[in-house]
């Protein structure tokens, strides 16, 4: 393709997305899509929800499947994580945990690609936010229907005890 063409295709697109633009704007009732954003019409702009409280409550939550990185149950509100400082794992590294009580990063996270144990963090670990993410007390957006593997096999054992 020469620039020529390059540069006609650009200017249709242009054109074809400004028309659409002026046609919807001759229909300003149009609703919403009734997604996670709800109600309003589409050229309304609604105020930000609130930002939602976040849950500080101690102790562990059971996590849903074994593999999953368990979420954090205190607030990190201000905990800063950069190139020079981590303040996780001021608390939650090997050599933090007697002072602060916090448990320790487990051993997969001191482990680079080849399951090497390495003497501090691997630096593939070493964003925790990558994983790990704190909860907040805002009402879901969206259903969920998840269910437990337990239940699952319980569900199943009980089904063919029926049978
Ligand atoms: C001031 C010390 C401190 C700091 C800083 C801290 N934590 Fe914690 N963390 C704890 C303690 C103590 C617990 C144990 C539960 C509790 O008492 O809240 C915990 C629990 C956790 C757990 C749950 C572990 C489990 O097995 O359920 C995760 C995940 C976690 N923290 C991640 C983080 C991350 C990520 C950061 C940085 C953004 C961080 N923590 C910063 C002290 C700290
Ligand atoms: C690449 C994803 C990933 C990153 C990054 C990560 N974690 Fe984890 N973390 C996990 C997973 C998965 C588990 C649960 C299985 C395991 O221990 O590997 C876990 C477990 C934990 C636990 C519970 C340990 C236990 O023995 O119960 C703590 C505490 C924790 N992580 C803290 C941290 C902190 C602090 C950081 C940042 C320095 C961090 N993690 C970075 C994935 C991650």
């Amino acid at each position: 393709m020469n620039t020529k063409q390059v540069f006609t295709i650009v200017v249709a697109l242009i054109v074809f997305v400004c028309g659409l633009a002026t046609v919807a704007e001759q229909f300003p009732d149009t609703p919403g899509p009734d997604g996670i954003r709800k109600g309003g019409t589409l050229f309304e702009t609604e105020d930000a929800p609130q930002l939602a409280d976040p849950v500080n409550a101690d102790g562990k939550r059971v996590r849903a499947y074994p593999e999953q990185p368990p979420t954090i149950p205190h607030t990190i509100r201000d905990y800063q994580i950069d190139k020079n400082s981590n303040r996780c794992l001021e608390c939650h590294n090997r050599i933090q945990t007697g002072v602060s009580g916090a448990p320790m990063i487990s051993i997969t996270h001191f482990m680079d690609r080849d399951f090497q144990v390495l003497a501090d963090v691997a630096p593939r670990r070493y964003f925790c936010l990558q994983c790990h993410v704190p909860q907040t007390k805002a009402k879901s957006s969206v259903g969920n229907t998840f269910e437990d593997v337990d239940i699952l096999l319980r569900k199943e054992k009980q089904s063919q005890g029926e049978q």
